[in-house]
């Protein structure tokens, strides 16, 4: 039955839910042609009632409020307008400190790794994290002909024309060596905003929520005269691609940037000490208020550049970088009801389902309660006045219940011991937090939630693959494992059958299928959804194993923790005893080994390539002794950029043992192999390092 014109008021539950994904859908689709191709279909009127109706829905079902709806959300991202662009070197993101006892850690890190005294002094700088989107801007003999947005940090979207439209961003710089890549973050600045809000207001169109969105929405405009008219601002604070070093330091290299017409930040300071950092982080959140621009924390750099190239990175973000975050912002609501979700390895997960309040930029209607005793703890209850918090793109949290303003009849929250979608029993074993539940197989939520995971961006990237039509095949028993996915191309006439398919879209889905059948080995790895096993730890485990066969070989005769097959695997960089174990347990598993069987008879899985070609790819290496121009960490990393594996005790696999002074055990039982040991001067000769 259409829902389509039924009065809002005679909505049941179900009705308002599928009226609400039906507006979600097509208020989406009119954004799209009004912001991204200009060629609205419809009249504004007709728009503002779709928006009106789903507002209006939203306000009386806000439990049904959907996670993508249309009300926290201006203007839309145009979805192929842009070429991709990838980028010469990747854009990293940065870790996070949130107290002064993990700034203090990051300064011991950076001390540990370079092997510098306690006593040395090491130059910071600070640096307000400005909220917005990091720009990358590429100068050819000092002419801009490239800007790129972040993307995923690999690959990003062009918006050359754009990026010239902004005053902050000059087109050409003189001086500057033949390529220089500038890296920054563009934001709108308060008022800005102010102006572009009031006149969408005026012109009845919706507004946007927060400066972020609204720079983001101004940037991602394939109407150049669009955002040419929002008043964008940029800040540079880091380089990608030079043909030149520019600077010994960061701090002059930000001099460098300014001399040559870039904005760079007038707040950042150079400082001494832990002490000076927490002082300058003091400063810039009591001058937050008073700034034309959002900011989110404050960005801590080593500032000798020679020292940032030896710390290098580690995963996605630098060892020589850290975001010390500002507070989160919090407020109050009402919790409405806790649902519990069932995740692909069991676990219940209860959600809080709130009145929407606007907090942290955004509108907030569901927060994580994390786990049972969490809710035990601070006694959270439906019914209750919550406060909840939202920090930067974090999940939003619910802090505690206001006792004052609690209902006299409310009840603690009984947390469920069944499996709300099997009904299995839902354990917890003795020292674990999370419950369980055991359904394994027979836990429809559990298996969705795997295929899900499976089909997701990350892991096999199957377009047309969605939530909804994953449950559909699910229950119609079409497909129950991921090998089925590749069955679908033997049931097209079935699939063109169904309700809502289409046959075009089937046609484009078996085609989305076929083009995975060749496909990375780590993202087949991250797909498994192996628990902890995550996409970094699957890039790891493919380089170190080169081939799926590889890697069940090596896991397989990993079960016995003597062998040397288990000692590499715990070598593997990240890779604790606990993330080990529970990959061992994956394979261990016969039902586990055939899926993955089944499934690998589709597929040509891709090695991954060495990190950088270089004499020592693939090779593995082991240092012992004491190592003097560089601690055994820098050591490592350095190796593992280089592509070689590096190995915690000497076997007939290993390739070269590098000795530093002292050097023991190992040594003599590499001499008693016969093997190649180098010293630490050899070694790094060998890998293009002379001092
Ligand atoms: S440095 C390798 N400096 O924060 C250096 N980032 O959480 C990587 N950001 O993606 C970035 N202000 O968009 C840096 N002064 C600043 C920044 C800053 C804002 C953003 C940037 C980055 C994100 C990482």
């Amino acid at each position: 039955m259409s829902t389509d014109h039924t009065p809002v008021e005679a909505l049941t539950d179900r009705e308002a839910a599928k009226e609400l994904l039906r507006l979600a859908g097509l208020i989406k689709h009119h954004d799209q042609l009004y912001y991204a191709r200009s060629a609205p279909e419809i009249e504004d009127a007709a728009y503002d009632a779709l928006r009106l109706r789903n507002l209006a829905i939203e306000a009386r079902f806000p439990s049904l409020k959907r996670a993508d709806s249309p009300s926290d959300r201006v203007g839309a991202a145009p979805a192929d307008g842009f070429a991709k662009v990838r980028h010469s070197r990747p854009m990293l993101s940065l870790g996070n400190a949130f107290d002064a006892d993990d700034v203090e850690e990051f300064l011991a890190r950076v001390r540990r790794f370079l092997g510098l005294a306690e006593t040395e002094d090491i130059a910071v700088i600070a640096e307000p994290k400005i909220d917005g989107l990091s720009l990358a801007l590429r100068y050819e003999d000092g002419r801009l002909v490239q800007a790129a947005t972040r993307g995923d940090g690999a690959e990003g979207e062009d918006i050359t024309a754009n990026a010239l439209t902004l005053k902050d961003i000059p087109a050409r710089i003189a001086g500057a060596p033949p390529v220089l890549e500038v890296r920054g973050e563009v934001y709108m600045s308060h008022s800005a905003f102010a102006r572009l809000n009031e006149r969408r207001a005026t012109a009845d169109q919706p507004l946007y929520v927060n400066p972020r969105n609204a720079a983001s929405g101004s940037l991602r405009q394939l109407d150049t005269r669009i955002t040419a008219e929002r008043e964008l601002g940029f800040f540079a604070y880091s380089l990608g691609e030079v043909s030149a070093p520019i600077a010994e330091t960061h701090s002059g290299l930000l001099a460098q940037l300014g001399e040559w017409g870039l904005p760079i930040n007038p707040l950042s300071r150079v400082c001494g000490s832990l002490d000076e950092l927490l002082a300058t982080y003091a400063d810039f959140l009591q001058q937050r208020a008073s700034l034309d621009y959002d900011i989110d924390g404050v960005v801590y750099k080593v500032d000798r550049t020679d020292w940032q190239e030896r710390l290098g990175q580690v995963s996605r973000a630098p060892r020589w970088a850290i975001a010390h975050k500002f507070p989160a912002e919090q407020a109050e609501t009402i919790l409405e009801q806790i649902d519990i979700q069932v995740g692909r390895t069991g676990a219940l997960t209860p959600v809080a389902r709130l009145a929407p309040v606007f907090v942290g930029g955004v509108t907030v209607t569901n927060a994580t309660l994390h786990n049972e005793d969490e809710i035990a703890r601070k006694d959270v209850r439906v019914g209750d006045t919550v406060v909840i918090q939202r920090a930067g793109d974090v999940i939003p949290q619910v802090v505690r219940a206001v006792l004052e303003k609690r209902p006299a009849d409310s009840q603690p929250y009984a947390f469920p011991h069944r499996c709300p979608v099997c009904d299995s029993e839902a354990v917890r074993p003795e020292g674990e937090v999370i419950r369980r539940c055991t359904g394994g197989l027979i836990c429809s939520a559990q298996a969705v939630e795997r295929l899900k995971h499976f089909v997701s961006r990350n892991a096999f990237d199957i377009e047309g693959m969605g939530t909804k039509r994953i449950e559909e095949l699910w229950a119609d028993e079409i497909v129950r494992s991921p090998a089925d996915i590749f069955r679908l191309k033997d049931r097209r006439a079935d699939l063109v059958q169904r309700e809502r398919w289409g046959s075009q879209s089937v046609v484009n889905l078996l085609a989305a299928i076929e083009d995975r059948r060749t496909w990375p080995l780590e993202r087949f790895i991250f797909a498994l959804g192996i628990r902890q096993i995550g996409q970094a730890t699957a890039k790891l485990l493919a380089r170190a194993y080169g081939s799926l066969d590889g890697l069940i070989e090596a896991v397989t005769a990993a079960r016995d923790s003597e062998s040397e097959a288990y000692a590499d695997l715990i070598n593997i960089d990240q890779m604790g005893k606990d993330v080990a174990a529970d990959l061992i347990a994956f394979f261990a598993e016969a039902h586990n080994r055939e899926v993955v069987a089944d499934l690998a008879q589709f597929l040509t899985l891709e090695a991954p390539e060495a990190v950088q070609q270089s004499p020592v790819s693939g090779k593995t290496v082991v240092f012992t002794g004491t190592l003097e121009r560089m601690t055994r960490a820098e050591a490592k990393a350095r190796a593992e950029s280089l592509g070689a594996k590096v190995a915690g005790s000497v076997s007939k696999k290993t390739d070269y043992v590098v000795a530093g002074a002292d050097a023991g055990s190992k040594a003599k039982k590499a001499a008693d192999l016969g093997l190649a040991i180098l010293t630490e001067d050899e070694w790094l000769a060998k890998i293009g390092q002379e001092a």
